[in-house]
């Protein structure tokens, strides 16, 4: 449970048992995921007391570094405040080095035999994670390697949890080749698949908000329901070199496969017999396994976008063609847009929108759902600038879970404008995390290393779920990856190509702006 107590008032939580007894270790030590995420998840945890004193972290790479050298890096990354804090001293005691290469057994069994003695030295049992932040094509040799180093025969006091980073396969053939060779070596309950963004305090409030409350959920269908939106926009393009990888993914890969398709499954399943891990996977599954494409040919409800230049937050920004790493004839999506239906007696009939692009205006995650409208159009409508009202068409209600920026909830309704008449005004219901709580949402990774330390998989993806989220965009990406033309462009610091909004326009629909949800925070209104 959040806790509205100021953060001034104490570091620590106390809201749930302390994990302890833990080791980590984290392939890929010397890279961006470890510095910029991991170690810094990993020390709020301790600092607010759900790791406790007992653990060690043993970071894993190529290069000649040793104990004091990552131990300097990660000081470097997490900055004066951390370092300063009282408990630095015995995270960094407990953070080591250990070079291999992960194409050599020998060094997986001089990794086992430091991470035996590490834990030896700190009287630790043996409770193992190993996290592959490394390449998609090292998985299998990384998990071969844990296996011929001794890590896997270690079963107690239970076996070691493994820790995947997407891209989890490129499509789905390798998605399943990917599974047959993690299978060899690991059950299943082994593999945490990692989707940060169920790791959002936002994601997750989706379940609890629906399956909580009795108001909402009874019109949560297609009765009710006259569309979903969801938006995943980012006003980032290919910073940090990011043009290599992503060109070789695109849009639908990066993000619409995964993090999209997730939040789908929240917003539209059903509710789990208990709210526990494989109940609420379940769920999900179903959703997936009833996800249909919108009609006709995949053009008509796919639609890939790629930014040219333009301007972003008042910056200027250049097209994709031109960023670093990317190829001048690149036809690599940088946008998509989907639409589908989910077939099954709650959502039957109901469209699914879906889009996710880079460099769009904002950044911007939140998922709407519109209702349809009251049955009799009783009333006029107007909209109002102080004195001088216009009239508009009747508003549907509208529920918003905004995921980021401003995270929190949002809901449109109609009331009476005051006066002697009998008209409708559009009126907001506004939750926001900020004003509520005083004490910052945690980062999604705090979570999600928690859950793996105490086992708890309810916020990764299982195999099944994966399968059936690849089996849908398959089609699609067999016509995008086999295309002679690029795909339509849009201008850096526009919502997206006009065809996502003729996708829209053919059953008279248009994408909502997030300025209309309250999406979009202070700072960002004003430069808009
Ligand atoms: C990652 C993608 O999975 O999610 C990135 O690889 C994307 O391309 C990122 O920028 C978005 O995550 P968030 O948490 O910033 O919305």
């Amino acid at each position: 449970m959040a806790s509205s107590q100021s953060p001034a008032a104490s570091d620590q939580q106390t809201d749930i048992e302390p994990v302890g007894n833990q080791t980590l270790i984290i392939f890929g030590a010397t890279g961006d995921l470890a510095a910029r995420k991991l170690i810094p998840a990993l020390f709020t945890l301790y600092r607010r007391g759900y790791l406790d004193e007992s653990f060690c972290i043993v970071g894993v790479g190529r290069r000649d570094w040793d104990d004091e050298h990552l131990r300097g890096v990660m000081e470097e990354a997490l900055g004066a405040e951390a370092v300063e804090h009282k408990r630095w001293p015995h995270f960094r005691d407990r953070l080591f080095y250990q070079k291999c290469d992960l194409a050599d057994a020998e060094g997986f069994r001089r990794l086992h035999q430091s991470v035996t003695q590490h834990e030896a030295d700190l009287g630790l049992g043996g409770n193992r994670t190993a996290y592959l932040s490394v390449a998609p094509s090292l998985f299998g040799p990384t998990v071969a390697g844990l296996a011929e180093g001794g890590f896997l025969a270690d079963e107690s006091p239970r076996p070691i949890r493994v820790v995947i980073e997407k891209p989890f396969g490129h499509d789905l053939t390798s998605a399943r080749e990917l599974d047959q060779e993690l299978g060899r070596y690991l059950s299943e309950s082994q593999i945490y698949r990692i989707d940060h963004y169920l790791g959002k305090e936002t994601v997750q409030n989706i379940l609890l908000f629906r399956f909580g409350n009795a108001v909402f959920e009874p019109l949560m269908n297609r009765n009710h329901v006259d569309q979903v939106q969801i938006t995943v926009a980012e006003d980032q393009g290919m910073e940090r070199g990011r043009g290599g990888y992503y060109d070789s993914a695109g849009a639908l890969r990066d993000v619409l496969q995964n993090h999209v398709l997730q939040l789908l499954c929240l917003v539209a399943m059903e509710p789990p017999a208990f709210f526990r891990g494989e109940e609420i996977r379940d769920e999900k599954l179903k959703v997936l396994q009833a996800l249909r494409p919108g009609s006709g040919d995949v053009k008509e409800w796919a639609i890939a976008g790629q930014y040219g230049a333009g301007a972003v937050n008042g910056e200027v920004a250049r097209a994709y063609t031109e960023e670093d790493r990317v190829p001048e004839d690149s036809r690599r999506e940088t946008f998509a847009a989907i639409e589908a239906r989910i077939d099954n007696w709650r959502w039957a009939g109901v469209p699914f929108y879906m889009r996710t692009g880079k460099r769009m205006p904002d950044r911007v995650t939140e998922i709407t759902v519109v209702f349809k409208h009251a049955p009799l159009n009783l009333f006029t409508t107007v909209e109002c600038d102080g004195d001088l009202c216009e009239v508009v068409e009747n508003k549907p209600n509208r529920l918003s879970f905004r995921i980021q920026p401003k995270e929190g909830i949002f809901l449109r309704f109609n009331t009476k404008r005051p006066g002697m008449n009998s008209l409708l005004s559009p009126a907001e219901l506004d939750f926001t995390y900020d004003e509520v709580y005083s004490r910052k949402l945690p980062e999604a990774y705090e979570r999600l290393l928690l859950d793996v330390m105490r086992g708890d998989m309810t916020l990764f993806t299982r195999s099944d779920e994966l399968d059936a989220a690849w089996q849908f965009v398959q089609p699609v990406l067999d016509a995008w990856d086999n295309r002679s033309t690029k795909p339509p462009r849009y201008t850096a610091g526009s919502w997206g190509p006009p065809e996502a909004d003729q996708m829209l326009y053919r059953s008279n629909r248009k994408w909502i702006d997030p300025q209309e949800t309250g999406a979009l925070s202070g700072d960002q209104l004003e430069r808009g």
